[in-house]
């Protein structure tokens, strides 16, 4: 039997996420305990758990065989992987911040800078990009001190919140890249692995379906039963059963989270009331 290799983060902003993303497949694993690997219970998957600095090297050489990890590490570590599938968290961007009292005019006021950073390779390129040559000093954390040390006079660095930034007196100037967490795979995977992770991505998709939609239930008169179809085309089309109360039906569709409060607004304008919206646990299309 075939077991898939999968690379997480060990501790970090991806790990929690990584592992939530693996339950909601329905995909069960001993609770995190010290270890290096552990296998899951009820899909054939093996869990490495790694520094996510690490897994676009060990995927690339075989150690693992497909990844969790941040788009940055990834363009940063090598260009050898396939990104099979964006996973939509863990959203942050890698960003050129400079001092408060700093006066920056755009990427031409990095001429001659030294800028510190764990993303060397992102940075100059962007840098070659922007015909701006600047000295890049290469730190592996706690970046966003070094102005204040002395080390260097502006930063490129991961911002989510932005709270890291602030309190380290810095404002971010320049988005270099946005990033997300990623799923990713040593280009062709052989037979039985590839099946694998084709079963885990059709659960992975049925997940993140569910969670970008959401089931919606209401009344309407008979009459309105055309338009509110128009709005809430579903699936295929909505289901509609007749109420109690005669010329009134409740119609059941899909609506997605992104559209949802336009959507509701023009439901109600087209007779809709008494309107439901419900989770939905696993969606396949
Ligand atoms: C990044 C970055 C900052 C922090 C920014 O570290 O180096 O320290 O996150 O987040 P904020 O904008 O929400 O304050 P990361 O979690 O990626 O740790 P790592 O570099 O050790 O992997
Ligand atoms: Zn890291």
């Amino acid at each position: 039997m075939s077991t898939l290799q999968l690379a997480v983060q060990k501790s970090g902003r991806l790990s929690d996420s990584s592992l939530n993303l693996i339950k909601e497949c329905g995909i069960t694993f001993p609770t995190r305990i010290a270890r290096l690997k552990a296998s899951a219970f009820n899909f054939p998957v093996e869990f490495l758990y790694l520094r996510d600095d690490d897994i676009p090297g060990y995927v690339a050489d075989n150690v693992a065989d497909v990844g969790i990890v941040g788009k940055n590490v990834l363009m940063e570590k090598t260009d050898d992987l396939e990104v099979i599938k964006e996973l939509g968290f863990s959203k942050c961007r890698l960003s050129i911040a400079v001092p408060r009292e700093f006066d920056y005019q755009g990427v031409k006021s990095l001429e001659g800078l030294n800028i510190a950073t764990s993303y060397p390779k992102i940075l100059s390129d962007f840098l070659k990009d922007n015909g701006v040559s600047a000295d890049i000093h290469e730190i592996s954390g706690s970046v966003e001190i070094a102005p204040s040390i002395g080390l260097a006079e502006a930063v490129c660095d991961i911002v989510s919140t932005g709270s890291t930034l602030v309190s380290n007196g810095l404002l971010e100037v320049q988005v270099v890249m946005k990033s997300e967490a990623v799923l990713v795979a040593r280009p062709g995977l052989s037979g039985a692995k590839r099946e694998i992770l084709d079963q885990l991505l059709f659960r992975i998709n049925a997940v993140q379906a569910a969670n970008s939609n959401k089931y919606i239930l209401l009344n309407a008169p008979n009459k309105a039963i055309a338009n509110i179809t128009e709005l809430l085309p579903g699936m295929r089309s909505p289901t509609v059963v007749p109420l109690a109360q005669e010329g009134w039906s409740s119609l059941h569709s899909v609506v997605k989270e992104d559209d949802f409060w336009e959507v509701i607004e023009n439901l109600r304008e087209a007779g809709a009331e008494g309107i439901l919206v419900i989770p939905i646990e696993k969606m396949v299309l």
